[in-house]
């Protein structure tokens, strides 16, 4: 079975990515340093599968030892590259800690790619570039936005360095995978998102609200031109997305794609509002939620969700679970980590 480089492995996305390629019986080689996620979830995913990936700690700002794995196991026939800052507001105080780290470590995998003759990636992108859309659902062939922060302009940037290097290297096989607003944890509730500090994001910062960690959620902003004043987002389950990325590889191994570079939007076609999502939420679990009304978030769009289409048809992939199953599979990981906690 092929062994498959997963850069950004102990993050969110990446570790429920590792969980299916293992249990698809690939092999999987984690590249990590850590800096936005925890060693621990090495034990989830192998309390999962029954299997400990290859872990090699790792900061693909460095050439020579981003070079060193390659040469290590020369057995690596693709790379899902998620390794990446991500945070929205952080990316507008530390611009060029973003620029940096999320361009020069897609550059150093391109040239080690090059170096050391694997041809196959897949990359972690964002409908962040698509901005504030013209017209939904969103499709591939939209329009790119200028981007909303630094962040968004990373993944703009990085997808124009992969559309540029094929050029010079048409051997390489490039999917580049839009996520919409990827939530929820693997139903083991063994891992799931770990944000450190105050999460940016809306469900893990409902989950701790729920938990009783935050005091309540901000809504930010019921004055938009939404049915019921709050932001539209298309929400996926992070299981979901990671089948995807199983899909890319098996396309790409396959050599089964019609083009060099394909992008594809994988979200659930389905918008869903901020005070849906917190109602849909105290539904599911049977919690109820302390929020309050505040003033719209600066660079947030008002509506964003998937044209899913081009992904089903040709990727025959579709996300299946339900945002009632998904808020709960988050409320469950929450409760997990509090218990871990409360156990130290
Ligand atoms: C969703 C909605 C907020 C927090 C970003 C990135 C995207 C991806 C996902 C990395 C918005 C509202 C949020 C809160 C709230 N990141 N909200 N109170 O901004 O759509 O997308 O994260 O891959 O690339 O752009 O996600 O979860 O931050 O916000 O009201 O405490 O929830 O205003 O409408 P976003 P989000």
């Amino acid at each position: 079975m092929p062994t498959i480089l997963v850069t950004g492995g102990t993050g969110y996305i990446g570790s429920h990515t590792v969980v299916e390629l293992l249990e698809e019986g690939m092999e999987v080689v984690i590249i990590d340093n850590f800096s936005n996620s925890d060693r621990k979830v090495l034990d989830g995913i192998a309390e999962i599968t029954g299997k400990y990936p290859l872990f090699e700690e790792v900061d693909l700002r460095d050439r020579q030892s981003t070079y060193a794995v390659f040469k290590k196991y020369p057995e690596i026939e693709a790379i899902i590259h998620f390794a990446a800052f991500k945070a929205v507001g952080e990316s507008v105080e530390k611009p060029l800690s973003y620029y940096e780290n999320n361009l020069l470590s897609l550059i150093h995998l391109l040239e080690a790619m090059k170096r050391y003759g694997v041809a196959n990636f897949v990359f972690s992108s964002s409908c962040t570039v698509y901005g504030e859309p013209d017209s939904l659902p969103v499709a591939e062939d939209a329009p790119i936005k200028k981007a909303n922060s630094p962040y968004g302009n990373t993944k703009q940037i990085c997808e124009e360095i992969l559309l540029d290097t094929q050029e010079s290297t048409p051997e390489n096989r490039v999917i580049s995978l839009r996520y919409f607003n990827p939530i929820g944890a693997h139903p083991s509730a063994r891992i799931g998102e770990l944000p450190l500090g105050i999460p940016n994001n809306l469900v893990p910062f409902i989950t701790q609200t729920a938990i009783g960690i935050r005091d309540y959620l901000k809504v930010f902003g019921t004055d938009y031109n939404t049915p019921d004043g709050s932001a539209i987002r298309d929400y996926i389950n992070v299981v979901d997305l990671a089948k995807a990325h199983v899909v890319a590889i098996r396309r790409l191994l396959d050599n089964r794609q019609k083009a060099s570079f394909e992008v594809f939007n994988l979200g659930t076609g389905k918008g869903l509002s901020v005070l849906e999502i917190i109602q849909t939420f105290e539904n599911a679990t049977g919690e109820k939620l302390d929020y309050r009304v505040v003033k719209r978030r600066e660079g947030d769009v008002e509506q964003v969700y998937a044209d899913t289409s081009y992904a089903n048809s040709e990727l025959g992939w579709k996300a299946e679970k339900g945002i009632e199953e998904t808020l709960l599979s988050a409320w469950n990981w929450e409760k997990f980590i509090h218990s871990k906690k409360s156990a130290l």
